[in-house]
């Protein structure tokens, strides 16, 4: 009989066992997210509208010819390695091209043995938020932030408070607020470069200031620089993880710069953290896998991700050039939006009477979609507001479906 499970007859039995009783059986933490991120890749997996919702690289900037012959000659001459499993921290050719990676666009070297290859950016954030937070345990995030993140310390119940930003990103005398009460936040969670969903960076001015309070308080900074090498402009602001080794844990992903298919990120910091992430990483998923760590270090070896780079930054340049004008020649007077110079996101903010969730069927009736900007925020703030992702849509995509956006927020603020 099972454990603990008194049968007394069939039919006790089956009530048991009723599908619609599973879900009573979940941990309370299944309850915390999960459901917003399904529904917008949902969304985007739809062929029949104009999609503006995930955050998705362009298929054009993936390699498919280079990567057709390095796995060819990968399978030819190392297949018991690329096939097999691999160290939990991760094969040392995919440490040294991440290290060498952060040494070129971060100008500080990294020992590669303290980098750690991780599944995906946002592995990164699973490890990290199991290695430190404790339920009801405080995080800080920009207010608004990364769905994902979100997800991550809600799943493992942390309390998460957002910190306002504005056109310069993280507001740091906010924070200071913030830190002066209640108990001492376990991190703080920012985006620096073309954050999502907004776009925007935080200014140069403010980096070593962040990085300096964190230090003074004793809490640890998280950078996710997911974004970072998709910029449009060629001035590089320091990471805040070059102004603070001691207090910063860098995340990183090879999802917008190489492939999400081979799900690959890393995390760099202080190497208690680093070891305790691996640590974290065994009790997980073990390892990445092999093929792709070996696929994304030969590639960045030979000289390839630089070269992909310079395309793909200036493909997703002329695409947000085309949304920021089609809003400009579409939008109704009242609404405003933000000017990326880099990543994949314009933010786009409505009278206060707008409810993007509101318009969400009415959009798709209209064959457009995207995100509504509440997710993003872990209060109540955000329903006038609008995440459009130019990434993966043609420029004459993104004009006809900025145009149709205009007609529903027109006719909305007509009526309102
Ligand atoms: C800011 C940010 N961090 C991390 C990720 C996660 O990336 P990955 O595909 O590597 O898990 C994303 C993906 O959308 C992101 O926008």
């Amino acid at each position: 009989m099972e454990r603990g499970v008194k049968v007394t007859g069939a039919s006790a039995a089956s009530d048991l066992l009723a599908p619609t009783s599973w879900p009573e059986l979940f941990a309370r933490r299944a309850s915390r997210g999960g459901d917003e991120l399904t529904a917008i890749l949902s969304l985007a997996a739809s062929s029949d509208v104009i999609t503006f919702s995930g955050g998705f690289p362009a298929p054009e900037t993936f390699p498919v010819e280079v990567l057709q012959e390095l796995t060819r000659t990968l399978l030819t001459d190392d297949s018991a390695l690329a096939l097999q499993y691999s160290p939990t921290e991760g094969l040392p050719a995919a440490r040294a091209a991440i290290s060498s990676l952060i040494e070129s666009r971060q100008g500080v070297a990294v020992d590669p043995a303290e980098v750690l290859v991780t599944s995906g950016g946002i592995e990164a954030l699973q490890l990290l938020t199991r290695t430190f937070v404790e339920t009801g345990d405080r995080v800080l995030v920009e207010a608004p932030t990364y769905l994902g993140a979100i997800m991550a310390f809600a799943g493992f119940e942390a309390e998460v408070e957002g910190v306002a930003i504005d056109e310069g990103g993280l507001c740091v005398d906010e924070l200071e607020r913030a830190l002066t009460v209640g108990p001492r936040p376990k991190l703080l969670y920012v985006i620096p470069d073309h954050q999502n969903p907004t776009g925007l960076s935080l200014a140069t001015d403010r980096r070593a200031a962040l990085v300096e309070t964190c230090r003074r308080h004793g809490v640890l900074l998280v950078e996710d620089v997911a974004y970072r090498d998709l910029g449009f402009d060629d001035e590089l602001p320091p990471s805040l993880w070059s102004l603070g080794p001691d207090v910063v844990v860098q995340i990183g992903t090879f999802s917008k710069i190489f492939a999400p298919g081979v799900r690959l990120g890393w995390a760099v910091g202080p190497a208690a953290v680093i070891g305790a992430m691996t640590a974290a990483k065994q009790n997980s998923d073990q390892c990445s896998g092999a093929l792709g760590q070996m696929l994304m270090s030969r590639f960045v070896a030979e000289g390839h991700l630089e070269r992909n780079l310079v395309g793909a930054r200036r493909l997703y340049e002329s695409r947000a050039t085309a949304m920021l004008d089609a809003l400009e020649e579409h939008m109704p007077d009242g609404v405003t939006w933000t000017h990326p110079r880099g990543g994949f996101f314009v933010w786009l903010s409505a009278g206060d009477t707008v409810d993007a969730r509101d318009l969400v069927a009415p959009a798709a009736r209209l064959g457009v979609a995207y995100v509504p900007g509440s997710p993003f925020f872990v209060d109540d703030r955000g329903a006038n507001s609008f995440r459009l992702a130019y990434s993966r849509a043609t420029e004459s995509d993104i004009s006809e479906g900025v145009r149709r956006l205009g007609t529903l927020l027109t006719s909305g603020s007509a009526s309102s």
